[in-house]
């Protein structure tokens, strides 16, 4: 089990309570996707899973262990299990993009190791590997406050691949990315989830690419999980319901109302789809790949913009074909959202 939560219900410090009775839970290795509206609460459920905040009812584990009754020091081995990407990362401005990488593993570091690598950088070529995931190589030596928005979010998302936490908990992680990069950049997050077997969380606002990347989608709303499915039992009617406090308007990637179509072609549920919470809910991307993984972009429905390749230096994602973000088939077969 990488998490689990049960009834989880929390009331922030003035009073506003941003989760009731969250029962939620994940397998090793599980890939999850985080949607609904604004406010619904899917920041504080990550902040949550990664020990930042803790629960004033039910309870919460995170990779098997209870955060709040460690002692301190097994509190910070268990965080250093942990990475998270913020949609806005809370890096130093002056500090070099390559110190920021590798402070994802000064959690792992000996105080000795983690000194000197402020002072010189201990794994350049492990820093560079990562940020090149991210077609952020040329910028290892530049000033994080040299860095546009979207060039910051990447550098964060890089942080955490070199960090390689069995955890990956990614709030809006691709929010200040266009189209294209953000495709890519969440692919990354994909493959590297699949390589290491690390569980993957992430809120994201775009649906679409919620639905084309991951194998298991929970929608909230008012601080409650109201559905928890494998993707391709995701309706557009139960996206409309979801969504209805914003006029029913399903946010996409460059607000394209077309592009959820190689996905939610329908509109009604199917009878007995009522969105009921799924037990476990564990489902492998790979089930959802008929004929197996092999060539992106014959597969590419509706014309979804693929630039992973762009950003795959030497297979820096696996060797495994099946295992490239830019090889997952998206298949026009798939039974996707009726
Ligand atoms: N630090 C905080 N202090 C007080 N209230 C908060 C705090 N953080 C969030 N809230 C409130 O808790 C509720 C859930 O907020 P949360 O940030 O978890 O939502 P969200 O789904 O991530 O929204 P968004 O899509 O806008 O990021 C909201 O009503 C919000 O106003
Ligand atoms: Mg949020």
């Amino acid at each position: 089990m990488s998490f689990a939560l049960e009834s989880v219900g929390l009331v922030h410090p003035n009073g506003q309570r941003a989760l009731r009775a969250v029962s939620l839970s994940a397998a090793s290795g599980e890939r999850l996707a985080v949607i609904g509206p604004s406010g619904a609460g899917k920041t504080t459920l990550l902040r949550v899973l990664a020990t930042a905040l803790r629960p004033g009812e039910g309870r919460a584990l995170s990779l098997s262990a209870n955060p709040w009754q460690l002692s301190a020091a097994a509190l910070r081995k268990l965080r250093a299990r942990i990475g998270v990407v913020h949609q806005a990362p809370p890096i130093p401005p002056r500090l070099r993009v390559v110190t920021a990488v590798l402070a994802g593993r000064l959690g792992g570091w000996s105080t000795g190791r983690a000194l000197a690598s402020l002072l010189y950088p201990v794994d350049i070529a492990g820093a560079r590997e990562a940020l090149a995931r991210l077609d952020m190589a040329d910028r290892l030596f530049d000033r994080c406050d040299r860095l546009s928005g979207g060039q910051l979010q990447r550098v964060g998302i890089a942080r955490v691949l070199y960090q390689a936490p069995e955890l990956l908990l990614a709030d809006e992680p691709v929010s200040a990315l266009d189209p294209a990069l953000a495709d890519a950049a969440v692919g990354q997050l994909i493959a590297h989830s699949q390589t290491q077997g690390a569980t993957l969380v992430a809120s994201l606002h775009a649906v679409d690419l919620a639905l084309k990347w991951f194998p298991r989608i929970v929608g909230m709303r008012v601080g409650e999980v109201v559905f928890d499915k494998p993707a391709e039992h995701v309706t557009r009617a139960m996206l409309q319901e979801l969504y209805a406090t914003e006029g029913a308007v399903l946010p996409t990637q460059g607000n394209d109302p077309m592009a959820l179509e190689p996905w939610c072609s329908g509109g009604a549920a199917a009878p007995g789809d009522s969105g009921a919470t799924l037990p476990g809910g564990a489902i492998r991307s790979d089930a959802l790949q008929p004929g197996g993984a092999t060539d992106g972009d014959a597969s590419q429905p509706g014309g979804s913009t693929r630039s992973n390749a762009a950003l795959q230096p030497g297979g820096a994602t696996g060797s495994d074909a099946s295992q490239r973000p830019g090889a997952r088939v998206l298949p026009l077969t798939r039974p996707g959202c009726r």
